[in-house]
């Protein structure tokens, strides 16, 4: 069943078009990340969700019903933002009953879910506090608290996890996911950081320009993704030209940088095409050169340029004789230290099913 719709949104904001057509289908009880760099239009989306913007055209529908003409405290969404917005002279019990009171929802019924909410999110026992007085993580789980308690049918949630540091970050990552899928509750979630969407999400939404331009599961758009931007926007990549040097009526052969050639299913390439040619540096492998290559993968020459170390990972960087820089994360136990001194020469192999192909 759809849990939300959002058909063909265009929003203008002060005589300046600020969304494009977005449309999504989201399923009920299903959590989306919207993800995009800063300033796309993820929080304009959001507020025009949740009735604070009204878009020129388009509609947003909630199990199957517009929204559009409805005030937002009619519309039945929770929201959280980035700074959570509690009220600072009222208690925390106070602020997560506020939503209820608004629906008239008073006296020992209301007391009782404030209290299951609060154990819910840990935090039974601050009740009694004001916000001031709270960690932040904390008053994220209190504004998470308010929001749900009402039994919202949408939450909305923008960088909810945005003001707290990495450690709290990832475990509230754990809690807000496990939170979500306990109650079912049909979820958008605004973030920038592309981990916490790919960790938190059943589905990505990946926005441009005040448009939705892929959406998909986190694997499938991490490792399939149909635009170059958002490969590049979701994770590392590395990015080169290649132009089509031959075809038959199957294959292709595309050759790039460093001496790179491979051999792919031709698909609608056409000989001498420039095309853009995508590999995450994880699916980079070194090996040393002139290496008897038995099994044909695709490779390419250069010269160690950089290593940093990372803990569970080495990345290095490696510069062609043509002046292209890749870089590949390896496993610093898969490899010697000798081999990848700076200067030294090195052969990278590309894992073909990761190869992506653009058109230009
Ligand atoms: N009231 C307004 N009038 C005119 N332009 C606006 C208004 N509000 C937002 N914008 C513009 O709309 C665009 C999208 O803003 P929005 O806040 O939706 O971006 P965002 O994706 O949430 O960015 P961030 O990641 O920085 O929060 C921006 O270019 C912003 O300057
Ligand atoms: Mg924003």
């Amino acid at each position: 069943m759809t849990g939300l719709e959002l058909d063909n949104i265009s929003v203008w904001l002060n005589g300046q078009q600020i969304l494009y057509d977005v449309s999504m289908s989201i399923k009920k009880g299903e959590c989306v990340a919207l993800l995009g760099p800063s300033g796309c239009g993820k929080t304009t989306t959001l507020r025009t969700i949740a009735g604070f913007i009204h878009p020129q055209s388009g509609d947003v529908r909630v199990a199957g019903k517009s929204c559009i003409g409805l005030a937002p405290n009619k519309r039945n969404m929770g929201l959280v933002f980035q700074d959570y917005a509690l009220f600072p002279h009222m208690t925390v019990a106070q602020n997560v009953a506020y939503g209820l009171r608004m629906r008239k929802q008073t006296g020992p019924e209301s007391d009782k879910l404030v209290k299951q909410f609060l154990e819910m999110v840990q935090l039974d026992h601050v009740g009694d506090r004001l916000p001031e007085n709270l960690s932040g993580g904390q008053k994220q789980r209190v504004a998470l608290a308010r929001a749900l308690v009402i039994k919202p049918d949408i939450l909305l949630l923008d960088e909810p996890l945005g003001a707290l540091d990495r450690k709290l970050r990832d475990q509230m990552q754990v809690e807000l996911k496990q939170l979500q899928k306990q109650l079912g509750v049909t979820t958008i979630i605004v973030t920038h950081d592309q981990e916490e969407a790919l960790s938190l999400a059943d589905r990505v939404a990946v926005m441009f320009s005040g448009a939705i331009w892929e959406i998909g599961s986190p694997q499938a758009l991490y490792d399939m993704p149909r635009h170059r931007d958002v490969m590049d926007f979701l994770g590392g990549s590395n990015l080169f030209n290649c132009c089509v040097t031959d075809v038959d009526d199957e294959n292709a052969t595309l050759s790039g940088p460093g001496g790179f050639q491979t051999v792919l299913k031709r698909g609608d390439l056409t000989l001498n095409e420039d095309v853009l040619v995508g590999i995450r540096p994880e699916h980079l492998s070194i090996s040393i050169p002139n290496e008897a290559d038995a099994d044909k993968a695709p490779t390419l020459r250069g010269l160690v340029h950089e290593t940093v170390y990372k803990g569970t990972l080495m990345e290095i960087l490696i510069k062609t004789h043509d002046d292209h820089m890749f870089r590949a994360s390896v496993s610093p136990r898969s490899i010697s230290q000798a081999q990848i001194t700076s200067g030294n020469p090195i052969s990278l192999v590309l894992e073909k099913d990761y190869i992506r192909v653009f058109k230009s």
